[in-house]
C-alpha cells in the first residue's frame, strides 16, 4: 500500500521533484542570493506568509542549491560559501543565535564556550566566516532580542534570509520600521494556498508513496477542503488516513476512514503548533484556556500577574501574539461588546491537557 514513506511524511524536506507550485518563490529567492554565488554580496531578503505555506520548504530549497564556493570570472573555484539554518522556536536569545552560528560555522559546540560575553561571540563569528554566509533565521520573531538581526545584518559576508508569518513581526516595534537596515530585506510573500494547489501538493505525494488506486482524487479534494489552505495539515491528514486505512486491513481510503484519520492529524497539528511558540506564549495560552473567553486587556493582566513568566509583556506585545495564536488556530475569537474575546480552541485545550496522546 504504501510505497514511500518519507512522501507522506510532513517534517521531511520533501524532493525538489515533489515540490509543487511554488517555482516563482523560489525563483525568486534563488535570484536574490545569486551575486553570493559570484562573490558579491546581497541586500537578502525575507520570507512571510502563513502556517503550511512552504515557506521553511523553499528556504531549505535554496540552501540545498548553493554551491560550496563562489565561482570567479575564469570559471575557477573562489572562497567557501557558508549556510546556516537556525530554527529560532522557543524563542532564541542573541546568545542562542551566536552559539548556534559558531557551531555551523565549525567552532565546537556551545559548552566550549560557557563564559564568552556575547558581544565576544559576535567577534568570533566575523572571525570564523572565511568568505560568505547565508543565515536563514526560522521563526524569526521568536526571537527574544531582535537586535541580533541587525547586528547580522551589518556583518560582512552575511546574507540573512528570515522567516516570519507576518511581514510586521520582523520589527519589534515602530522605531524598527523606520530603521532602514532590515527594510533593506526584500519581501517575499508566501500567500496560503488554495484548496485546488493542495490537491496538486498531495495528489505528487500520492504519486511517489502509495500504490495506484489505493487513494482517489475526490479523496484528495476531502483532505484539502479540511486542510484549511495549509500543506502540513493536508500531507498529515494523508498519512493518517493511509496508516489507519492499512491498520484496519483496508485497501484503499475511504470517505469513512477518512474521516477517523482527519482528528488524529488535527491533534498532530497542534502539537506542532504547540512546540514552535515560546515557553512565554505557552503560559499566555494557558492563561487564556484558564481565563477565557476575555478580552486583550484582562489577558495581560492576568499573563502578568502569572507567578512563572520573567517578563511582563505590554497589551499591544499581547496582542500580536492572540493575532499569531489565531493564525496558528490555536485559539478562536468572538465578537462581545468591549471588542473581540479570545478562547482556546477545545482541542487544544484537550493536547495541554494531555488527553490526546502522541
Ligand atoms: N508547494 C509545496 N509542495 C509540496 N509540499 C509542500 C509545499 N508547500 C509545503 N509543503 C509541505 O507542507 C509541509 C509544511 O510546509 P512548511 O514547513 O514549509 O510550511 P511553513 O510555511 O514553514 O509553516 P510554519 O509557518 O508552520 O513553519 C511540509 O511537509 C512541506 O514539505
Ligand atoms: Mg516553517
Amino acid at each position: 500500500m504504501i510505497v514511500d514513506q518519507d512522501a507522506l511524511e510532513p517534517k521531511k524536506q520533501p524532493p525538489r521533484e515533489l515540490i509543487v507550485h511554488r517555482n516563482s518563490e523560489i525563483n525568486t529567492l534563488s535570484s536574490i542570493f545569486e551575486p553570493v554565488t559570484n562573490g558579491h554580496q546581497t541586500s537578502g531578503a525575507f520570507i512571510y506568509g502563513p502556517p503550511g505555506s512552504g515557506k521553511t520548504c523553499a528556504a531549505n530549497v535554496l540552501l540545498n542549491e548553493i554551491p560550496a564556493t563562489t565561482v570567479t570570472e575564469n570559471g575557477t573555484s573562489g572562497e567557501p560559501i557558508e549556510t546556516a539554518y537556525i530554527d529560532c522556536y522557543n524563542g532564541k536569545s542573541r546568545r542562542d543565535v551566536y552559539q548556534e552560528l559558531l557551531e555551523t560555522l565549525g567552532e565546537g559546540p556551545a559548552q566550549t564556550r560557557p563564559s564568552a560575553a556575547t558581544d565576544q561571540l559576535r567577534r568570533q563569528i566575523l572571525d570564523a566566516i572565511d568568505g560568505h554566509l547565508i543565515v536563514v533565521l526560522d521563526e524569526a520573531d521568536q526571537i527574544g532580542e531582535k537586535d541580533v538581526l541587525k547586528e547580522l545584518y551589518e556583518m560582512t559576508g552575511v546574507a540573512l534570509l528570515p522567516i516570519v508569518t507576518k511581514s510586521h513581526q520582523l520589527f519589534a516595534d515602530a522605531e524598527d520600521r523606520l530603521d532602514s537596515r532590515l527594510t533593506a530585506l526584500t519581501p517575499i510573500p508566501f500567500r496560503s494556498y488554495d484548496e485546488s494547489t493542495l490537491v496538486k501538493i498531495l495528489q505528487a505525494r500520492a504519486n511517489v508513496g502509495l500504490e495506484r488506486g489505493v487513494v482517489e482524487r475526490e479523496h484528495l479534494q476531502i483532505i484539502a477542503e479540511r486542510s484549511r489552505n495549509d500543506a502540513r495539515r493536508a500531507i498529515s491528514i494523508l498519512k493518517n488516513t493511509v496508516l489507519h486505512a492499512r491498520s484496519e486491513g483496508a485497501g484503499e481510503v475511504t470517505t469513512d476512514l477518512l474521516d477517523k484519520g482527519s482528528p488524529m492529524s488535527q491533534s498532530d497539528v497542534i502539537r506542532s503548533h504547540l512546540s514552535a511558540i515560546s515557553r512565554s506564549q505557552r503560559i499566555c495560552l494557558e492563561v487564556i484556556g484558564k481565563i477565557g473567553p476575555e478580552t486583550s486587556g484582562p489577558i495581560t493582566d492576568s499573563y502578568c500577574s502569572d507567578m512563572r513568566i520573567d517578563e511582563e509583556r505590554s497589551q499591544r506585545a499581547i496582542r500580536d501574539w492572540l493575532s499569531d495564536f489565531k493564525t496558528r488556530d490555536l485559539i478562536c475569537e468572538r465578537d462581545v461588546q468591549n471588542g473581540p474575546a479570545y478562547e482556546l480552541r477545545e482541542i487544544v485545550q484537550q493536547v495541554l491537557d494531555g488527553e490526546i496522546e502522541p
